[in-house]
């Protein structure tokens, strides 16, 4: 594993990011039609399916370095826009349109990198020894009594510590989101935190601002964060009335300022409302956060607990930086 060319991280704090799971594009935008590029942590890749499913590759024909993700799928294999060297589901080059008929070497093959699919999107991990049984767990997805309304990726230009930290921010809620879910008292009432085997749990009663009924709106909602290291979040808001809304935000570290957020929304009430209602309230709230996270500084999340000052309403993301610092983030993190 080394880091790739003008990385923008801390060749340390790569290494270590490296070797984790991340998301980095939906399942249905790759297709066997056409290639797909994506960027994680600096590395650029193509993803395309062929026979064999789903491949990751780095985006670079080791023939003379052109980007894979100019080319085209061609009989069920990916070829590259420059020469038009074919290459297999495995990476391995099946042909050399100059020569159809010569031997072709066996270094022409593409680095390709450990992925899976799960929750309707592409995980993938730069460490080729990466184990399969860590992609974070979403049980809604399956769960037959949720609605899945996936809202469209979007990037941010910030890191992706501040953005999930942003999302885990329990004392926020009346500063940023007044027109769409926060009620008016700004109190953080004492609320659990524990160290998890993959992150952090927090759980929390908060009242919302959005509902007609007073009634509702006097009632307290109870949010679970549930944090899987390093980048994804699982959030769930039980109604009072029964109803539970899952939000599930998986970062992606496509470089140390530039982070694509891949939202998906699970819920097992309103099924019969419109999407689009849903998806529009969701960006409208991810705006309001991204004002504020766009701007702050430093742009990487300090690790060091001695940089920022912490109230306990901050408890979670002072357990995030604890296990981002346990999992060998190291000081550089902080930039
Ligand atoms: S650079 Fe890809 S075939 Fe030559
Ligand atoms: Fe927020």
């Amino acid at each position: 594993m080394t880091p790739p060319r003008n990385c923008t991280f801390p060749a340390t704090d790569w290494t270590v990011l490296a070797r984790c799971w991340h998301a980095v594009a939906l399942s249905a935008d790759v297709t066997a039609t056409a290639p797909f590029a994506a960027r994680l942590l600096d590395q650029d890749l193509v993803l395309y399916r062929t026979a064999t499913g789903l491949t990751v590759a780095a985006d670079l024909c080791v023939h003379r370095g052109a980007p894979l993700s100019l080319g085209c799928m061609q009989e069920g294999a990916i070829a590259c826009a420059y020469h038009g060297y074919r290459y297999d589901g495995t990476g391995r080059c099946t042909l050399i349109p100059a020569h159809p008929n010569a031997p072709i070497p066996g270094k022409l093959a593409l680095r390709v990198f450990p992925a899976r699919e799960r929750h309707g999107l592409v995980w993938v991990s730069l460490d080729p020894g990466a184990q399969p049984d860590t992609v974070p767990d979403f049980p809604e997805h399956v769960d037959p009594a949720f609605q899945i309304v996936t809202v469209p990726p979007f990037d941010w230009d910030a890191s992706a510590g501040r953005q999930v930290e942003s999302f885990c921010d329990v004392a926020h809620f009346t500063f940023v989101h007044p027109t769409t879910f926060a009620a008016s008292d700004p109190v953080v009432p004492r609320y659990e935190v524990e160290a998890t085997p993959r992150g952090v749990r927090a759980e929390f009663a908060s009242r919302v601002g959005n509902v007609s009924d007073p009634a509702a709106a006097q009632q307290t909602w109870r949010r679970i964060y549930q944090l899987h290291l390093p980048f994804t979040a699982h959030l769930s808001v039980d109604f009072p009335a029964g109803g539970r809304l899952v939000v599930f935000n998986a970062a992606c570290p496509v470089s140390a300022r530039r982070t694509r957020v891949f939202a998906v929304v699970a819920r097992n009430f309103d099924r019969d409302q419109p999407v689009a209602d849903l998806i529009a309230f969701q960006q409208k709230v991810y705006a309001e956060d991204q004002r504020i996270v766009e701007r702050q500084n430093p742009e990487d999340l300090p690790i060091d607990l001695g940089e920022e000052v912490h109230v306990k309403a901050d408890r979670t993301s002072v357990e995030y930086r604890r296990q981002l610092a346990r999992l060998g983030l190291g000081r550089g993190f902080t930039a």
